[in-house]
């Protein structure tokens, strides 16, 4: 059905895995989630998600994909559709989510990825030199806020270069690249957390040791608060997010694999890489650095609206503060580790849509490549052109949060109840060459499916100022963030309702407008992918008919 692509390593398969993996939500989401949900109490939760969501997820993604791969499937739909009987026709609809989220977030994300690459730049020719932290910071906000000319055209090269290793193929591009970028993101990773652990009070003119920050991110509160489902929502999400799970990418990758290698101690290694990653590397860069210029209090204010802010306003102008060769040299290394951290991210997110495309419609590898980027380009371009109306959080909120629980739900039902734990857990098992503990078995079947339905249901219906000792009491009433209120668009028209002028009430009705755009957009490409699925079943029943 498709033509038989694999990967050329097994070092090279966990590398690309991880690279998928490892993203700018290790360095940059990660930071601030930890710091908004409590410091070291949010990291007693993520683990434990860890451990109860992210592990099984990984197993079940893994052996999933290489499952159906054996079949020649490569693409979410159809690797779900191989797990169910053919009468539950409808599994390969579930799998949309699978296509849609890698099509509309690698727009949104290539942008990102884009600035990173621009940055390297900006830190090699100097821009930030002698600036002060006002001007760094309105660099990056007009950069950001009023995209020009310069910002399209990084974003338009990171795209093609996406495209290009795509268009290289498996093993002589998305492979070649995780074995170049995984070490030296490793490397720059290791000289920022060495710079940033070493900040001191009165050098360089940190007024405060990185230690602070370290502490704030290392010990744990005592009490009740470990029990607030806020932060236990704010992990499983972080879980999701960083290792890439219930967006369809994993599975992908995985279908390229040989019938008969492991999946168990491959899907660890990546995983595991992941959290080295994100908890060693990822919580020594940006929250210490920060903490020793500004202190605890600044950090945790300054990180309510997203962790974009430090990484692309704060650090370059900490940066300056040790010299200019070690500004240039810090620079060159925090934008080049995300850089490498997105790339790697977004080239499965393109893979998962040329699987697609490649098995269904039979295009070739640059075809599909290149229509892979031009789509990207397109659903893109709102959220580029029109970032400061909001458009680029809704795509993040609908395609890259609500839809990877939805994905994520629905496969593990599938793979424990539908394929069936005894199959799946052959599946899991065949060829391992780690012994997966027998309580997975369990896990996987009764209790990550119910974290899963828990987190589902208290992200939709969460409760007024996250309040659940209230549920609990029997008062639910309904959080403007729930996703309930967010679907109505309450907070919105709460202050529309309360505005005093006609020129406020005129932006916030020009806001709601862009959200309302941005949905559809959302909405005609999930119908648009469900319209491509449909017509890929209906040829290859006809093909069926025809052998
Ligand atoms: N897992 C990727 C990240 O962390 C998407 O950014």
């Amino acid at each position: 059905m498709s033509r038989k692509e694999s990967w050329g390593s097994r070092a090279g398969l966990v590398l690309a895995m991880a690279g998928n993996a490892v993203g700018l939500g290790n360095f940059l989401r990660f930071p601030v989630q930890a710091v908004q949900n409590g410091g070291g109490t949010f990291m007693i939760p993520y683990l434990v998600c860890f451990l109860l969501m992210g592990v099984p997820l990984l197993f079940v993604e893994w052996s999933m994909g290489r499952f159906s791969g054996q079949y020649g499937d490569h693409s979410a739909p159809f690797i779900l559709q191989r797990l169910a009987p053919r009468r539950q026709f409808w599994w390969k609809y579930v799998g949309v989510f699978g296509i849609f989220t890698n099509l509309t977030v690698a727009g949104y994300y290539s942008y990102v990825e884009s600035w990173t690459l621009s940055y390297v730049w900006h830190s090699i020719s100097g821009v930030f030199q002698g600036r002060t932290a006002d001007e760094i910071a309105a660099f990056f906000n007009n950069y950001v806020l009023h995209p020009g000319a310069e910002a399209l055209l990084w974003w338009l090269l990171c795209l093609l270069l996406n495209v290009w290793v795509l268009s290289r193929g498996l093993k002589n591009g998305v492979e070649a690249v995780a074995k170049i970028a995984m070490p030296l993101l490793v490397l720059f990773g290791l000289f920022l957390a060495f710079k940033g652990l070493t900040v001191q009070a009165g050098v360089d003119g940190a007024r405060f040791s990185s230690a602070e920050g370290l502490n704030f991110l290392w010990t744990p509160a005592v009490g009740s608060t470990i029990w607030d489902p806020k932060i236990w929502i704010a992990a499983a999400g972080q879980i999701f997010f960083t290792l890439s799970v219930g967006m369809g990418s994993v599975q992908c990758y995985a279908s390229y694999m040989g019938a008969h290698e492991d999946v168990a101690l491959n899907a660890m290694s990546a995983g595991w890489m992941n959290e080295f990653v994100e908890v060693c590397l990822g919580a020594a860069i940006v929250i210490p650095i920060s903490v020793g210029y500004f202190g605890v209090d600044w950090v945790v204010e300054n990180t309510r609206n997203g962790g974009l802010g430090l990484g692309f306003r704060t650090l370059p102008y900490l940066f300056q503060q040790w010299g200019p060769a070690m500004a240039l040299l810090s620079g060159m290394c925090w934008f080049g580790l995300l850089f490498f951290a997105g790339i790697t991210s977004s080239l499965a997110m393109g893979m998962s849509i040329m699987g697609f495309l490649e098995d269904e419609f039979q295009l070739d590898r640059l075809k599909s490549a290149c229509l892979f980027g031009l789509a990207a380009f397109v659903l893109g371009l709102p959220t580029v052109l029109f970032f400061s109306h909001g458009v680029f959080d809704e795509f993040d909120y609908w395609a890259g949060t609500v839809s990877l629980v939805v994905f994520a739900m629905f496969e593990m039902i599938l793979f424990a109840w539908v394929f069936g734990m005894d199959k799946g857990w052959r599946e899991i098992t065949a060829h391992a060459d780690i012994q997966v503990p027998l309580v997975f078995k369990f896990i996987i079947k009764w209790v990550t499916p119910t974290l899963l339905l828990l987190v589902f249901v208290g992200a939709f219906f969460k409760p007024e100022n996250n309040d659940w000792h209230a549920v609990l009491q029997g008062q639910w009433v309904l959080d403007d963030g729930s996703v309930v209120h967010q679907i109505l668009n309450t907070r919105l028209k709460k202050a529309m309702a309360a505005a005093t002028d006609a020129e406020q009430l005129q932006t916030m009705q020009e806001q709601l407008n862009y959200v309302n755009l941005s949905r559809l957009l959302l909405a005609i490409t999930f119908a648009g992918v469900w319209a491509m699925v449909y017509v890929a079943y209906q040829k290859r029943l006809k093909k069926e008919k025809q052998a």
